[in-house]
């Protein structure tokens, strides 16, 4: 069976058709710069465009930077605040005239690599994914389930959010090396183990194509994984997410 995934991050909408069997993309990646302030009516039509550029007629799951219950968003971290309250299933099946299925986008992700990717050996643990990104998302399964919409990326280190102290834009806008950013990295993955205590961290977003520059300079007690599928993982789980409803 084939399911449009997408995945509406900070900086940029993506979406290809996904085998939700063999959790492939088997068409070409759609790439659209996330529009300026990111309103909800221009993210609805970036949304549109690659729906129309893909020449898909099924149903749609999207991944949305938010926490999102029933369809709503519910919080709205890194992306405009008109979100809070928006019932993102409904504006993007109004806008596409297909069924949309919306999830937050760390928990895409995470079901992408539990299903497919790097967690698929530790179903019977307890698993944490984290994406790396603009923000920190965090996906938690037990025994392979889900728990959605866990913000990890958000308790507290010295006074700030955490994903303002480690995320992988603070690396690039600190121009911040590999081992400067891993202690702030470490000192955020301390935290989460003596909150949540996994079995397995994976690491996604883009930062994990280069796990090999800070893995490294890391310590946990939990097994620590990079994500097999880096940015295509939010894609695909939206797809699979799709498929289930
Ligand atoms: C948001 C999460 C999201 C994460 C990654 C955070 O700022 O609160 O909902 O999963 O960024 O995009």
């Amino acid at each position: 069976m084939k399911v449009l995934g997408i995945d509406i991050g900070g900086s940029g909408i993506k979406g290809a058709v996904v085998d939700v069997n063999k959790g492939e993309l088997v068409s070409e990646r759609i790439r659209i710069a996330t529009p300026e302030k990111s309103k909800p009516r221009d993210v609805a039509k970036t949304v549109n465009k690659i729906v129309m550029q893909s020449g898909w007629k099924g149903r749609i799951g999207c991944g949305f930077p938010a926490i999102i219950k029933d369809g709503v968003a519910l919080s709205a971290a890194n992306i405009n605040k008109k979100w809070i309250g928006t019932d993102v299933d409904s504006l993007l099946s109004q806008k596409t005239g297909l069924k949309v299925y919306t999830l937050n986008d760390a928990d895409a992700a995470g079901l992408a690599e539990m299903t497919f990717g790097a967690g698929k050996d530790y179903k019977d643990k307890i698993v944490v994914l984290l994406t790396l990104g603009t923000g920190i998302g965090s996906a938690v399964f037990m025994k392979g389930q889900l728990l959605p919409n866990t913000e990890l990326g958000h308790f507290k280190i010295r006074g700030k959010d955490a994903e303002k102290r480690a995320s992988d834009m603070v690396r690039k806008k600190k121009k911040l090396g590999w081992k400067n950013w891993s202690k702030r990295l470490q000192e955020y993955l301390d935290t989460l183990e003596y909150l949540v205590n996994p079995d397995v961290i994976i690491i996604g977003g883009g930062v994990s194509k280069n796990h090999a520059k800070f893995f490294p300079h890391l310590s946990t007690s939990a097994k620590l994984l990079p994500a097999q599928f880096l940015n295509q993982a939010g894609i695909i789980g939206a797809a699979l997410y799709a498929r289930r409803q």
